[in-house]
């Protein structure tokens, strides 16, 4: 049986939810990436690494890559899997963009899911809140919106939650296979 930690980042609760829903589903060890030591999370087999969607990119994740000694390694057996939860509907278009503009070329083989999540006002911080403001001043007054510009736009409006736990049974699906693997 091969071990598991997931590592996280979580702002506003969303991407921790998951985390507990993965947690129901499969032995695992989980901490936070701002309490992560590099000596520690090394001697694990799969490392899962998931955190919040932040203006186009997964939070954290370069932090969390200094931590880590491997991307795929598959001279050591060693798995990475990657997810991020955002307020943007998981279609196919929108996925594959996140991919794209996240994740390196070395990091090809890692796996990625995305988990679509929803917005929290109540417990955002004060920046990200300006943040979001001048977001939806942005998106508001933009002519030619792409379709995924014009759902962002719809989406960010006011707070909801979209989160749903079966949406992390591909996930649990492919952490199974690789924990009885030899
Ligand atoms: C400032 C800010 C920027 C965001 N940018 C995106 C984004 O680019 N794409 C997206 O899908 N969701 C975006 N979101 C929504 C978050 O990704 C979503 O709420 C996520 O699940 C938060 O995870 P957490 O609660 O674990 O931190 C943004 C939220 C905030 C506050």
């Amino acid at each position: 049986m091969k071990s598991v930690l997931i590592v996280y980042k979580s702002k506003t609760g969303f991407t921790k939810r998951y985390v507990d829903w993965i947690t129901d589903e499969i032995t695992c060890n989980t901490i936070e990436l701002e309490k992560a030591k590099k000596e520690e999370i090394n001697d694990y087999d799969i490392i899962v690494y998931g955190a919040g969607m932040h203006a186009g990119h997964i939070l954290g994740l370069n932090k969390f890559r200094k931590l880590i000694d491997f991307h795929n390694d598959n001279v050591n057996n060693k798995e990475l899997i990657i997810f991020a939860t955002g307020a943007a509907p998981n279609t196919d278009e929108i996925v594959s963009q996140i991919q794209k503009n996240n994740l390196r070329e070395d990091e090809a083989n890692a796996r990625f899911f995305y988990f679509e999540s929803g917005i929290s006002y109540e417990k955002m911080s004060g920046a990200d809140k300006t943040l979001m403001t001048a977001f939806k001043t942005f998106l508001k007054i933009k002519s030619n919106k792409s379709n995924i510009e014009e759902g962002t736009n719809m989406a960010i409006l006011n707070s909801y939650d979209n989160s749903k736990k079966e949406n992390i049974i591909p996930l649990i699906s492919h952490l199974n296979k690789l924990i009885i693997e030899e």
